[in-house]
């Protein structure tokens, strides 16, 4: 049967003149869990166009899931985020949120509420992470009652410490609540707010983030590493995010470097602010906010101006906030109302998502007897997301 493909319907909430119209596909004519060579190369094809495709209605095993997510990077067996929930690594802000199939370990159980005899699991209690536990300020319980709600952390799905970034995710709806639409209020002070399905995963496109900043910041950009902290997810797990779950409040509150499990610093993670598309060559802003520590910037090349050139002679940002607020500036502009596609679940819906070029975040929260159950999996990647290339230098520096 011949692969077909549609557009992912977008909300009212979207802005067509500028939200990318390359984002996200539908698939339809095959099952994602038995493709031909063939089908899973032209799939593979639609995902690094697309940056998110979806198969409706769809039966897939957790067997059947790593699978698919292996065949993107056939070399790799290690669950994203790795295995390793001893001794300090518990206080990760990760830990409560994962459960594993004990048959495919690289395949885990997420949601809400308490599952029974699930794939070998007799018994998981699960807690879908919201806001009120990881923002400095919250929704009042008032507000929520009337249905507002936040973004909890916009993110790539990455250990970000000696592991590399997962090239993909896919994410199985089993079990979704229905229930009334909630308000997302991003509390920054714009008033923006954007209307989502319940228990939706938002998403934005990196290579949208790129495009639509001012040339100085697409200079700064192409010639930007970031390095991220040690345990990123310890490190962050005693401060407190901002509002709009997009990055840190600077109030000295991450654990210290001798709190932390111990580190090496070879396995510390810098890598380029823009991510090349392998498919398309196009340059996505990826960056994890909430984990980030430091900015490597490189000089401007010779053949650029230096006028209105923001660290023309290049800098290392080591100022924590002064660090934030440069990633801030260039990344809430693409997370606007009218750039965000709210995934709408339905029980049986496969997500696969370009996890090397969009930013995704949960969103809302639940009561505990909602019960939300999906699989997730992703695998720590064989090599480290190509940067920009000298030619991309020139042309963005
Ligand atoms: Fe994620």
């Amino acid at each position: 049967m011949a692969i077909e493909v549609v557009p992912l319907p977008v909300p009212p909430s979207v802005d067509t003149s500028k939200f990318s119209p390359d984002f996200g596909r539908e698939i339809k004519g095959v099952k994602p869990g038995e493709l031909t060579e063939e089908q899973f190369k032209e799939v593979q094809q639609l995902l690094y166009k697309h940056g998110a495709i979806l198969f409706r209605d769809t039966d897939l095993s957790p067997e059947q899931q790593y699978a698919l997510t292996k065949a993107f990077d056939p070399s790799c067996e290690t669950y994203g985020h790795g295995n390793n929930k001893t001794g300090k690594e518990v206080k990760s802000v990760l830990h409560p949120d994962l459960k594993t199939i004990p048959r495919v370990p690289q395949v885990q159980l997420i949601g809400n509420g308490v599952v029974y005899n699930h794939e070998g699991l007799a018994e998981a209690k699960l807690k879908h992470p919201s806001h009120t536990t990881f923002h400095k300020t919250r929704i009042s319980p008032e507000d929520e009652k009337k249905g507002y709600t936040r973004f909890y952390r916009w993110h790539i799905d990455a250990a970000l410490y000696d592991l590399n970034p997962p090239k993909v995710t896919t994410l199985y709806g089993i079990e979704a609540p229905q229930g009334d639409p909630q308000v997302v209020r991003y509390d920054d002070g714009t008033g923006d707010e954007l209307p989502v399905p319940l228990g939706t995963t938002a998403f934005v496109d990196g290579k949208t983030m790129f495009d639509i900043l001012p040339s100085e910041l697409k200079s700064v950009a192409v010639r930007t590493r970031v390095r991220y902290a040690p345990h990123p997810y310890v490190w962050m797990a005693t401060a407190r995010s901002n509002s709009l779950g997009l990055g840190m409040e600077t109030e000295g509150l991450e654990m210290k470097p001798d709190e932390l499990p111990p580190w090496d610093e070879s396995k510390i993670k810098v890598l380029p602010m823009l991510w090349k598309n392998p498919v398309t060559g196009n340059l996505h802003f990826q960056v994890h906010p909430s984990a980030i520590q430091e900015l490597l910037i490189d000089p401007l090349p010779e053949s650029a101006k230096r006028e209105g050139a923001l660290y023309p002679d290049g800098a290392r940002l080591t100022d924590l906030k002064e660090v934030r607020d440069l990633v801030y500036r260039m990344q809430r502009p693409a997370i606007a109302p009218s750039l965000v596609y709210p995934h709408d679940w339905n029980p049986k819906d496969l997500v696969i998502f370009h996890n090397r070029g969009v930013l995704h975040t949960v969103v809302g929260a639940f009561t505990p007897d909602q019960v939300r159950a999906f699989h997730q999996c992703n695998l720590a990647a064989s090599d480290e997301p190509a940067g920009p290339t000298a030619e991309d230098v020139k042309a963005w520096a």
